[in-house]
């Protein structure tokens, strides 16, 4: 059965920072629209794909996004009409011989993720499925399209992969799953002013056993952080890009203790209930080869020096998952971490992987990370981030799906981690609607799912 794209429309919309961004619209001949909306990143990697904004126009400062839209009106458009909404694989692969360039800049990423989806939401339309279902069965047939595990390009080069330590379950990617949340609760780095040097301070409840008690957890030791930090004369504190509390604290270590403290203050265990994850970001104070961290040090530290302060800390603290902890290019710097680390934590490649298969298959190659971060809009198409994920799976890596610092109220991550099986997602915080969307519709999936999308939580860390 087929299912002819009739329109393709788009719109300039604004997200949760008040900056513009694309909404698109596919339809299909004889039902309602699918539409999507795209997100956007504060601390982007340079790898990324290209948002195409208006720059150099006046208008709001030259963010608009008019070029992406009149692209999606005209060319994309004129493409796709009379094609197969059915068919994501082939859409997706005209987008990109369409833009024609490496990193989507001619159309612009936000023109062609946009369209992506919402051919994947138009052809859910069209057949009256619920966006998780069409998510599940693009899945599957990506799955049987790729087939098995995807073979390294170039076999001589020995993987290092962990052994007898920390790894991913077999069981992810098979059947449907409610994810694990990851999710912040002090914000720093570019998405609060730069209080802090270290982006994110998250926790992951992985001694919950169900997704809904999993966010009651969390929605806890929220709410009991705010109270902490009050009382210790953080009055009046200043909230995040994500919704994380953006307190004025003199070292990154002081973010973890509050942290602890607010786990143990909502009655749960550290690390046994509640562990704890770290967003680096260290792209983003990585200058000339060295780590620049003025609350800890006065000199940049080496890749060496960062390593052994983040063991010191994996070993006071209860962290089971950090991400960035050396900078997108620091290709022997990661090397180091997952050498020393790769079997005690979780560590998770955003900036470095930028959800690229080209990326990824390099860093599984110099046997680097363990994780890698899956954010749509880095790489521009639904197609690709799941080759991506599938390439994660295959390999042993934990994928973790996740939003960007400006998202929308569009909800497609939470039915896609769950479509996929991926195990784990990273949101933001449990306050702001716009991550609200993702948390409550895994709720209402949750229910809806009952008996069809299991839960792994932690266990998806096997030992
Ligand atoms: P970004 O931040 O969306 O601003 O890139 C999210 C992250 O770094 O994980
Ligand atoms: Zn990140």
């Amino acid at each position: 059965m087929t299912n002819r794209i009739e329109r393709v429309h788009a719109r300039e919309v604004f997200d949760s920072r008040g900056k513009p961004t694309v909404e698109v619209e596919v339809t299909c001949a004889g039902a309602r629209p699918g539409r999507a909306m795209v997100p956007s990143g504060a601390s982007t990697g340079r790898f990324e794909a290209v948002e195409l904004r208006d720059r150099g126009d006046s208008r709001l400062d030259g963010l608009g996004v008019r070029h992406a839209v009149a692209n999606v009106c005209t060319e994309i458009a004129s493409v796709l009409i009379g094609l197969d909404a059915n068919d994501q694989a082939e859409i997706d692969r005209r987008l990109i011989e369409l833009d024609g360039t490496p990193q989507k800049s001619r159309l612009g990423a936000n023109a062609i993720l946009g369209t992506s989806l919402a051919v994947a939401y138009a052809s859910a339309e069209a057949r009256g499925l619920s966006a998780v279902a069409r998510f599940r069965e693009i899945w599957e047939n990506h799955h049987r399209r790729a087939g098995g595990v995807s073979p390294p390009v170039n076999s001589s080069v020995t993987v290092v992969r962990p052994t007898g330590g920390l790894t991913p379950s077999d069981r992810l990617g098979e059947k449907m799953l409610l994810p694990l949340p990851m999710v912040n609760m002090i914000s720093g780095g570019l998405h609060a002013g730069r209080q802090l040097e270290f982006q994110d301070f998250l926790i992951l409840p992985v001694g919950a056993t169900s997704y809904s008690q999993a966010f009651e957890w969390i929605v806890m030791v929220y709410r009991r952080l705010g109270r902490v930090l009050t009382e210790r004369g953080h009055e009046g504190i200043l909230i995040g890009d994500e919704g994380g509390y953006g307190p004025k604290l003199r070292t990154n270590e002081e973010a973890i203790e509050f942290v602890v403290a607010a786990i143990e203050a909502a009655g749960l265990k550290p690390g046994s209930d509640v562990a704890i994850g770290l967003d680096v970001a260290s792209t983003h104070f990585f200058e000339e080869g060295r780590y620049r961290l003025p609350s800890v040090s006065s000199s940049p530290l080496t890749a060496e020096q960062m390593v052994d302060l983040l063991e010191r800390w994996v070993t006071r603290y209860p962290i089971i998952s950090l991400e960035d902890a050396l900078a997108e290019d620091d290709w022997d710097g990661w090397r180091l971490i997952t050498e020393r680390l790769g079997q005690r934590v979780q560590l998770i490649g955003d900036d470095l992987f930028v959800t690229n298969v080209a990326r990824l298959q390099e860093g599984i190659e110099r046997g680097v990370a363990n994780s890698v971060l899956i954010k749509l809009n880095q790489i521009g198409t639904l197609s690709e981030t799941l080759a991506t994920l599938k390439l994660a799976l295959d390999n042993g890596y934990w994928p973790v799906v996740s939003a960007r610092s400006g998202e929308t109220e569009d909800a497609t991550i939470a039915d896609l981690v769950v479509a996929t099986g991926a195990g784990q997602l990273k949101v933001g915080s449990v306050a702001r609607s716009e991550r609200l969307a993702k948390y409550n519709q895994l709720l209402r999936l949750e229910e809806s799912l009952a008996g069809e999308a299991g839960y792994l939580g932690g266990a998806i860390f096997t030992r």
